[in-house]
């Protein structure tokens, strides 16, 4: 997430670039280094400000309980009767969690950013908590009771989003938990609320999201099985993604990454839209996603998501370029969107491609970036992607790479220097970019060894098991099983 406050409360027009890196600028309003302060043990950062600026006053009044309990009372463990608690919402509408969604920006195995936006912007009358715990503490039927409980505090940053023609302040919240567990199932809930009293055990007008959930990482270097899920270009489709997204959500994953166009131009309304399609992957999964053509408004982009500041990135390209260590594989995300954003971020992929090649805990390096490397569908090769780009992979042992931008599938044979290669030397490239954008012709060129026109739409899952990376790509709907390979190292 940039930070940065509003350029059109300046009245400076609404976008142009920022320049400020994360955490250098936007206003902090209670201390991130204090996260993790437990519930008998409360900070000063854990009291939100009382006085509520000309809020209306929370209705929801004192919750009752032992330590935080938000939802029906009563022991864990009892024969499930409930629903899962309702979001227990501000009463002010432009104060409610909206669009809450998980992202990595540091350690997977140990930390964990939960960001929402609100309608409300006095960045000093609102502070954004995260109530969290170990899913252990969790009841079956959905109460949130977390005996173990913690608060995090965040931080929030405006930035300006079109609404109709239209540009109105937004405020995203980013809550990073840190010294997480690795290897373990968390849940939270996401909001405000006015006060914590921590003789009483009880929370003052929580205003809370609805629970929201994540397993964390296995430690850099283990090589325990992982699954992911890719998929990219969605603009237009949220109707359709909002009917299979629920079932989307069970399908086992890490984390979804997702390469571009998930918009058509991306104003703020169609990332509203957008968010609520995907809500219940959103919930359960940290979502990795780079920018495409279509995320015109890129400041409502990187203001929404909250990506790895990886050093070394000249500051106008943070974020445009990031990478994790998850278990043995090393993610990279790139900002494809011409000859000019690649070069901005290549001397640091240089080295970062470099250091992971040399990493004796990683087995596997996969790029993701929007724009297509080979491709037999209407966008066909992107010149600066193969002059710039499949070089620095070829010299430095990146094994697959993931676009988007062609709303087709597609797979490469093993290439290396532009020829077909054997598996163990070439690199795979994969187009999945059919998560219900409008649907592309697919082609046959010299580098094809699968491919499938984008009507049947398309997402990838990704097993990888110490060296044994294994890929099966589906239809939308999921009943057909459109390509599998298996890339060993
Ligand atoms: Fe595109
Ligand atoms: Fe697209």
């Amino acid at each position: 997430m940039k930070r940065w406050t509003s350029l059109f409360a300046l009245g400076l027009g609404t976008l142009a670039a920022c320049t400020a890196p994360p955490g250098s600028g936007g206003t902090t309003q209670v201390d991130p280094e204090a996260v993790g302060a437990t519930a008998d043990t409360p900070s000063s950062a854990d009291t939100a400000p009382s006085a509520d600026s000309g809020a209306p006053t929370p209705t929801s009044g004192l919750v009752s309980g032992f330590d935080f309990v938000v939802g029906p009372d009563g022991p864990c463990g009892a024969p499930a009767t409930g629903t899962p608690p309702a979001p227990k919402l501000h009463s002010d509408p432009k104060k409610q969690v909206r669009n809450p969604h998980m992202t990595w920006q540091r350690d997977p195995a140990t930390t964990l950013t939960v960001t929402w936006t609100t309608e409300w912007t006095d960045l000093a009358s609102y502070a954004p908590k995260l109530l969290y715990g170990p899913a252990q503490a969790m009841c079956d039927d959905g109460r949130f009771l977390l005996k173990s409980g913690k608060v995090a505090p965040g931080i929030g940053a405006t930035y300006d989003a079109t609404v109709g023609d239209k540009m109105v302040p937004v405020v995203a919240w980013t809550v990073e938990l840190k010294d997480l567990d690795p290897d373990t199932d968390y849940v939270f809930r996401s909001g405000t609320f006015v006060e914590l009293d921590p003789a009483k055990k009880k929370l003052t007008g929580p205003e809370l999201g609805k629970v929201g959930s994540f397993r964390t990482a296995p430690k850099k270097g283990d090589r325990k099985p992982m699954p992911f899920v890719f998929a990219g270009d969605s603009r237009g489709g949220a109707p359709t993604i909002a009917v299979r997204a629920p079932t989307y959500a069970q399908i086992p994953a890490l984390a979804w990454f997702f390469s571009g166009d998930m918009n058509t131009v991306g104003t703020q309304a169609e990332w509203n839209d957008w968010f609520k399609a995907m809500q219940p992957i959103l919930d359960r999964r940290p979502l990795m996603p780079v920018q495409g053509n279509h995320e015109l408004f890129s400041d409502v982009y990187y203001n929404q998501f909250a990506l790895p500041a990886m050093p070394g990135l000249p500051a106008e390209w943070v974020e445009h370029a990031w990478a994790l260590d998850i278990g043995n594989v090393h993610f990279v995300g790139l900002d494809s969107n011409s000859s000019d954003n690649v070069k901005g971020s290549l001397e640091w992929l240089t080295s970062d491609l470099k250091q992971a090649a040399a990493d004796k805990d990683i087995d596997f390096t996969i790029v993701q970036y929007h724009h297509t490397t080979y491709s037999a569908g209407p966008h066909g090769q992107t010149p600066w992607v193969k002059e710039l780009l499949v070089p620095l992979f070829e010299k430095h042992g990146v094994d697959l790479v993931i676009n988007g931008h062609d709303h087709i599938y597609e797979r490469s044979l093993p290439i290396l220097n532009d020829k077909a290669s054997t598996p163990d030397k070439g690199i795979t490239y994969v187009v999945a970019g059919g998560f219900y954008a409008p649907a592309y012709k697919n082609g046959q060129g010299w580098w094809t060894k699968v491919s499938h026109h984008g009507s049947k739409a398309n997402y990838m899952q990704l097993l990888v098991h110490a060296k044994v990376l294994t890929a099966t790509a589906w239809s939308g709907d999921g009943k057909e099983k459109l390509d599998e390979f298996v890339l060993m190292r």
